[in-house]
């Protein structure tokens, strides 16, 4: 079987944090159940670009038990966990291309590999595969039948795609669904974002200044968790409405260029480039630490800071040290890559049951549409977005009210005032 990975022998190690992962997936495993019963993807070639993570590998088992055809690489040169694509090959039977550190050649050849199959659906984590099958696999897509997308920044990707008529096969935004953002971005970032900061520089958070650039979902995450663990939290926006937000929050908000003198910690989660730059990084203390979870790494401009350097080296597995002329220090993270899968583990399996319940039953979805949806950025069906919240919900041993015929009278009406 076709594959590149790291070490076949850490599959033992692998299939234990599959395992792991798989028990707070609930809804994921309802789904799997189902799968294996139905087939309903059967003879369905799918290409996933995904973080390779536990929670993927899971993923993974759904759609080979569902009768799918798949084959996976990384959606980030430094996310992938060579123990889960250890078990994916060795136990799963499932091709799979990545390795942790790949560089840049080796990550485009990865998605090159990922897509020898021919796919029908592709499975996207930042649009790099869509991007890879309009450019250089042209020859492939009159053979996809659609995809799925399951990032912020890769949606906006597809949605400029398909307004310049330019997106060939139609695809559902996963990262939409209600199960989705409002979960993985906000309490999966939040989570997982100070968990990579933390296994990165070990730091103490109480009492330090916590920048945090952009205020989406994610950075509202990131925000809320850097206060919980005692930091003075900052937030920079270019959205009015949304600095309101984080002013009432109760959140200190500022220009990168004021903020970048008071700042401790910088995280960026913007889906912007050069969010952080020179001039900013002029007016940092010494001893500044940078990070990103943004999906790209281009929200720090590290060639800036590279051009003001004058010394580099890594003082810690995922901190290298840059001293600038002058010499003061300024710590970057992760190369600047998404910290929260570059130095910890992403988010945990109990948000990502949601988002991935939601690529499964979102790939079963377009295959009963067949042909018949134009080339577009499609939501995730509504029905399925509920079903997953009513699965969860229960899993999670929670229950909601019903509505009585009065109250459903009452909300249909509009004769009824005061
Ligand atoms: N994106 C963020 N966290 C992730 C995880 N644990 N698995 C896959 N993709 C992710």
């Amino acid at each position: 079987m076709d594959h590149d990975i790291k070490d076949p022998a850490l599959a033992p190690q692998g299939r234990l944090r599959m395992e792991w992962a798989a028990r707070a997936m609930p809804v994921l495993g309802r789904i799997k159940e189902t799968f294996a019963r139905e087939k309903p993807l059967a003879g369905v070639r799918v290409s996933a670009c995904l973080h390779v993570t536990s929670e993927t590998a899971n993923l993974m088992e759904a759609l080979k038990l569902g009768g799918a055809d798949v084959r996976l690489c990384a959606s980030n040169p430094l996310s992938t966990q060579d123990d889960i694509t250890a078990v994916l090959v060795k136990d799963l039977k499932i091709p799979v291309f990545a390795v942790k550190g790949e560089d840049h050649a080796t990550y485009y050849r990865h998605i090159l590999q990922a897509l020898d199959h021919g796919p029908t659906i592709t499975m996207d984590d930042g649009a790099d595969l869509v991007s890879v099958t309009h450019s250089k696999r042209k020859d492939l897509l009159a053979g996809v039948l659609a995809g799925t997308e399951e990032t912020t920044t890769g949606v906006i990707r597809l949605k400029s795609m398909a307004e310049n008529g330019v997106l060939r096969y139609p695809i559902v935004a996963v990262n939409d669904a209600q199960t989705k953002h409002l979960f993985d971005n906000r309490y999966g970032t939040g989570q997982s974002t100070l968990d990579g900061i933390l296994r990165a520089t070990n730091v103490l958070l109480a009492g330090m200044t916590f920048v945090v650039a952009g205020y989406g979902m994610c950075g509202k995450g990131v925000a809320m968790r850097a206060r919980g663990a005692g930091a003075r939290v900052v937030v920079t926006e270019i959205d009015p409405v949304r600095a309101i937000e984080a002013v009432m929050d109760g959140f200190e908000v500022m220009p990168m260029s004021a903020a970048a003198a008071a700042g401790d910690i910088f995280l960026t989660v913007t889906g912007n480039k050069s969010v952080i730059r020179r001039e900013h990084f002029l007016r940092m203390k010494d001893g500044a630490i940078v990070a990103n979870a943004g999906h790209f790494n281009v929200e720090i401009d590290i060639p800036a800071l590279e051009a003001l350097a004058r010394g580099k080296r890594r003082v810690r597995e995922y901190v290298d040290e840059y001293t600038l002329k002058g010499g003061k220090r300024v710590h970057l993270l992760g190369e600047g890559r998404l910290i929260n899968l570059a130095a910890a583990e992403g988010h945990p399996a109990m948000v990502m049951d949601m988002s991935f319940a939601n690529q499964a039953l979102s790939v079963r979805w377009l295959l009963g549409r067949g042909q018949g949806l134009d080339r577009t950025v499609f939501p995730v069906p509504r029905e399925i977005d509920e079903e997953i919240a009513a699965l969860k919900l229960a899993s999670m041993g929670a229950a909601v009210d019903k509505l009585t015929p009065a109250q459903k009278k009452y909300l249909a009406g509009w004769q009824d005032g005061t």
